[in-house]
């Protein structure tokens, strides 16, 4: 286990705020998570488990523990003649982790590639992107109950998993610690590429693979997203609204170009960058924060922006957004 005190926290979050921890602690193994959980410093102080902090904004410094998995296993469970079954340690990056099911040629996860983050939050945060979520490969989820340091298996189905949901974000937020996940993968792998140009993209390099696909989805990414390490974005900012059937239509019926997906019966899902586009906010900057010119939805530290700055940005466009279309936009970023 190792300790930190009094530490950056500019490793811990892509949107680069310079918060200080009180102390940061980071575990190699569930035994030591267990043994840290039982230490006075972490019982009598505020709790926060990151990841690499790509779905956070700090908006100060953070008075008190900071928990981070070191756990980086990755062990084949279970195989049968259609899929493996792969335990992978919560402190794994995620897209590592895709680009090894790639290169064995194991399929599920490659439209997930170059998600920022680590194994542990992407099923937290149910990632998602190109038509598929990572609850679609998902078993079952490992975890320690904060409280009395025990261990717990959920189920998929457990989880309560819906777009960018999970128990761990709603009715159990703040109890449970991801430890490892167990997921599902394809030996023939069934390609998933209907997302608007995505077919006509891979076509263009050649076959259809797996690692064709990975490779465009990694230029796609390249073209819109900026890299943290150029401008700190913490990826979509806000969650894609899902509205009813009848406020669709009557967007609909005043704006007949508004793209949309379909979700049920009942509701419609709205891309939240065409409606900051539409508000005029593309592009634009206040203070150190700025909407990124290629993608609405990403707000960016154009360098040395604070949490207050990003958050006075994000205020703007949600009122904007609320005015022009009547809907509310919700962070998919966490405030801390
Ligand atoms: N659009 C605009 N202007 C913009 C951005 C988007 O008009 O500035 C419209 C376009 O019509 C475009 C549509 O929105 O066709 C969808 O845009 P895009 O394909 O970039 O996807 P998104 O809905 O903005 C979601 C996820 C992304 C994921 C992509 C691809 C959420 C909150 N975001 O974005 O996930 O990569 O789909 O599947 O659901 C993330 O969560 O951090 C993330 C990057």
């Amino acid at each position: 286990m190792i300790i930190h005190q009094n530490a950056s926290l500019l490793p811990f979050n892509t949107f680069g705020i310079d918060a200080k921890a009180d102390y940061i602690i980071e575990y190699n193994s569930v035994p030591e998570l267990q043994e840290a959980l039982h230490t006075e410093m972490v019982k009598s102080n505020r709790l926060l488990h990151v990841g690499s902090g790509s779905n956070l904004l700090f908006m100060h410094d953070f008075k008190g523990v900071v928990l981070h998995s070191l756990i980086k296993s990755i062990e084949r469970i279970q195989e049968d003649a259609d899929a493996v079954y792969l335990k992978v340690g919560s402190g794994v990056v995620w897209d590592d982790f895709v680009a090894y099911c790639v290169e064995s040629d194991w399929g599920g996860v490659e439209n997930l590639s170059l998600i920022p983050g680590e194994v542990g939050a992407s099923a937290v945060q149910n990632i998602g992107a190109y038509g598929v979520e990572v609850q679609d490969v998902i078993v079952e989820v490992n975890t320690v109950e904060i409280e009395n340091a025990t261990v717990r298996t959920f189920s998929k189905e457990e989880c309560h998993f819906s777009y960018r949901q999970s128990i761990f974000k709603n009715e159990l937020k703040g109890k449970y610690i991801v430890t490892s996940v167990v997921f599902r993968l394809n030996k023939r792998p069934v390609f998933k590429i209907n997302y608007q140009h995505l077919e006509a993209e891979v076509l263009k390099n050649g076959s259809i693979d797996l690692l064709s696909i990975r490779k465009i989805i990694i230029a796609i990414r390249e073209s819109k997203l900026p890299h943290p390490k150029v401008y700190g974005n913490a990826g979509s900012f806000f969650m894609n609204p899902v509205i009813s059937k009848q406020s669709f239509f009557n967007l609909q019926a005043r704006y007949p170009q508004i793209p949309h997906y379909f979700v049920s019966e009942k509701e419609e899902k709205l891309p939240a960058g065409w409606l900051i586009e539409q508000c005029g906010w593309k592009g634009k900057q206040i203070g150190n924060a700025a909407v990124h010119d290629k993608q609405a939805l990403v707000l960016v530290n154009r360098g040395g922006a604070t949490g207050a700055e990003i958050i006075f940005l994000a205020e703007q466009i949600q009122a904007s957004v609320k005015e022009k279309f009547g809907i509310e936009l919700k962070p998919e970023v966490n405030y801390i």
